[in-house]
């Protein structure tokens, strides 16, 4: 997938923004809210109909406007426009000027991957938002999960909700059962795919294994000790079940959230985000495009380039940063036949 252009209307300080992209790497750059993120934050609505900012809503109109507007030209056999505008209730969407009914008819739009400190901290968040965020990731690769997910929870609800006033939970327990261990075999499928790549990408990007995931669950040998834990002792909550399973992330063996440095936990994101862009290549069969906000941050030189190595010329890639001043990231642009472009914004 290709993004080659994009003009935007009244997206945050943005009154008016129009780029072209290149089909490697994008480098835009400018001050301390100029900009940037509000860039990558339109391209990402674009293609998904949502921010990757921890809240956003209303606010990503500009504010006392009452409506933004996003178009694009996208390559993924041929040239299509698509367009989406939002007046903070709805949200209309254009597909080569023809509106579309249904979100499933942009899906395909949706390989992108973004890396940007605004988005929830994977390192950093709660068990069960971790979970949601690998979750996501298996719903871009296995629609179905989604439905499995949403069953799940609604069970647990009304499980959880049954033990809290004493009632018999007899006859949810069976259909949480038949749910529950589905969950558990498509994150078992998930993890132990995701993991093999995790460890390619790391491999090829910093030469070493130094970092790990591990998927920790209690799942019960088989559908009798599934049903004999639910009925263990009266709780009044469900005690089993995968919605317990947790993500521990570790650096040479030490916990990567207490432990790992700034710069070691940031190296870590991005290689779980290639990660995820490998597989999406892989299994939807169009490459995605990333989003990198504020690269250049945190990293060191050797790393900023072991990283660009590894995405540059593989994924059409936009990267936002305040400094251009990396020695080894000059070089490689004054490379006469460079393909990477840099836009520079002015207020
Ligand atoms: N709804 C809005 N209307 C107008 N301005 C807004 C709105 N929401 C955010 N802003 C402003 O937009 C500016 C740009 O924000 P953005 O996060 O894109 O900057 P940036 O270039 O990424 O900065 P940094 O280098 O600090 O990350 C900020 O000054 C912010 O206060
Ligand atoms: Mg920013």
């Amino acid at each position: 997938m290709n993004l080659k252009e994009i003009s935007l209307i009244n997206v945050r300080k943005l009154d008016f923004f129009k780029a072209q992209f290149s089909p490697t790497t994008t480098i835009i750059t400018g001050k301390n809210g100029q900009g940037k993120t509000s860039i990558l934050e339109a391209i990402f609505f674009l293609l998904t109909s949502k921010s990757f900012r921890k809240k956003y809503n209303k606010s990503i109109i500009k504010k006392d406007e009452n409506m933004l507007q996003i178009k694009g030209v996208i390559e993924i056999e041929e040239e299509e426009s698509i367009k989406i505008k939002y007046d903070s209730k709805r949200k209309e969407i254009e597909k080569n000027e023809i509106k579309v009914k249904k979100t499933s008819e942009i899906l395909k739009y949706s390989n992108i991957v973004s890396v940007s400190p605004e988005e929830p901290d994977v390192i950093e968040i709660y068990r069960k938002e971790t979970l949601q965020y690998f979750d996501k990731i298996i719903f871009k690769i296995t629609p179905n999960h989604v439905e499995t997910v949403k069953s799940y929870n609604k069970l647990l609800l009304i499980r959880n909700t049954l033990l809290e006033n004493n009632q018999e939970t007899f006859q949810w327990d069976k259909k949480i059962i038949k749910v529950g261990l589905l969950v558990w075999q498509e994150r078992i499928k998930f993890f132990k795919y995701f993991i093999e790549k995790l460890e390619r990408v790391e491999q090829k990007i910093i030469g070493k294994k130094k970092y790990s995931l591990k998927y920790l669950k209690k799942t019960p040998e088989n559908d009798i000790e599934y049903f004999n834990k639910l009925q263990q002792k009266k709780q009044n909550k469900t005690l089993v079940g995968p919605h317990l399973d947790s993500i521990k992330f570790y650096l040479n063996e030490k916990n990567l959230q207490e432990s790992g440095s700034q710069g070691e936990k940031k190296l870590f994101k991005y290689i779980l985000k290639l990660t995820e862009a490998e597989i999406i290549n892989e299994k939807k069969k169009t490459t995605p495009i990333l989003l990198l906000d504020d690269y250049f941050a945190k990293l060191d030189d050797e790393n900023i380039m072991k990283i660009f190595t590894f995405f540059h010329r593989k994924f059409q890639t936009i990267i936002t940063t305040t400094k251009t001043n990396n020695t080894m990231m000059e070089k490689r642009l004054k490379n006469p036949n460079t393909t990477i472009k840099i836009i520079e914004l002015n207020d």
